[in-house]
């Protein structure tokens, strides 16, 4: 199957994009309220935000699978409302719900996945997908005998059958054990590197920390804050000393923009900006008011500050 040429450096824009859900039973929910990205190609890209922020539904839009309410989407050069076909062709999709038919074995989904997309000569490609997500072993087992975690990756080889220059994964690690979990994050990498777009959605921050290399923060419907990660969370200007004394610390050194908090009689936490006081010059004002250190931690912000910064309800 081939997609067409996308000539710039986006993978997916999308503009001033709304969602409501019309439900008879309940009240309009307004999912997304006017959100603006722009997915670079190549990237690892990371939607994150808490439960209900809209991201299954952003990424729902995307795929086609919910109709959006206003805005503009383009995957892959193709706007959804005008060329909806080959914006399709352009991404594979791994949503938050496993659905898999248990009666039919990996190599019968991929099979038939790969007529549902025209996909010319799919054997090969089906042994190597399965390959890449480690399930050749399972390849003739009916999917009912696969556990949770194979399920998933049988979902991904699903959505890679097509081989789409954009792989969407909803929250791919989600009730995964930590050793599956670290080998669909293996994966997730080597696709990249062969140049396959990512994005997924996570609500572990520790990992979008690690694997995103852009990240969008959503929240009720907005999105809070966008860019590359190690920039987003250098914005914070927070850093934290945690300064253990050799004898208990008692002189009240007083610094301009840092604060001094008494942990244990012989524990001090120091927290300043970095952008406004210099960590030596603390450190030599704890030495000049004669208190002896022993030990030293520094901690820098991390992604789970910005995103309760963030996200925390006014
Ligand atoms: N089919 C639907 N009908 C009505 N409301 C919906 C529907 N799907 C989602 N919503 C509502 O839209 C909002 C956003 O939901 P969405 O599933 O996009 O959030 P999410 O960020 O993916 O959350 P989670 O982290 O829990 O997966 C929520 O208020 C949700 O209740
Ligand atoms: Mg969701």
């Amino acid at each position: 199957m081939t997609t067409n040429i996308n000539n710039s450096n986006t993978a997916i824009k999308i503009t001033k994009l709304k969602k409501i859900y019309n439900n008879n039973k309940s009240d309009p929910v307004e999912a997304l309220k006017g959100i603006n990205l722009n997915i670079p190609k190549k990237s690892i890209y990371g939607l994150l935000g808490p439960n209900g922020a809209g991201k299954s539904t952003l990424i729902n839009i995307i795929a086609g699978l919910v109709i959006k309410t206003e805005g503009e989407v383009v995957v892959w050069g193709n706007n959804i409302d005008t060329n909806s076909r080959n914006a399709k062709l352009a991404i594979g999709v791994v949503p938050q719900e496993l659905i898999i038919d248990p009666f039919f074995t990996p190599i019968e989904t991929l099979q038939y996945q790969s007529g549902f997309y025209g996909v010319v000569n799919p054997k090969n490609i089906i042994e190597e997908v399965l390959k890449s997500v480690g399930l050749q072993d399972k390849a003739n087992s009916y999917a009912r005998s696969l556990s949770g975690g194979m399920r998933r990756r049988l979902m991904i080889a699903k959505a890679m059958v097509h081989r789409p220059p954009i792989l969407i994964l909803d929250e791919p690690t989600a009730g995964v054990d930590v050793e599956l979990r670290q080998l669909l994050w293996k994966n997730i990498k080597i696709l990249n590197s062969a140049g396959v777009t990512i994005v997924l959605t996570t609500h572990y921050l520790e990992e979008a920390e690690a694997m995103c290399d852009q990240l969008a923060i959503i929240n009720e419907g907005r999105v809070v804050a966008q860019g590359v990660t190690s920039e987003m969370i250098a914005k914070l200007d927070k850093k934290e000393l945690i300064i253990l004394t050799e004898k208990n610390y008692i002189k009240n050194i007083n610094l301009k923009n840092v604060k001094f908090s008494l942990l244990k009689p012989n524990k001090i936490k120091v927290t300043f900006k970095p952008s406004e006081v210099n960590e030596g010059n603390i450190i030599e004002k704890i030495y000049e008011s004669g208190t002896k250190i022993k030990s030293i931690i520094s901690r820098e912000p991390d992604l789970e500050e910005l995103f309760l910064e963030l996200t925390k309800k006014t």
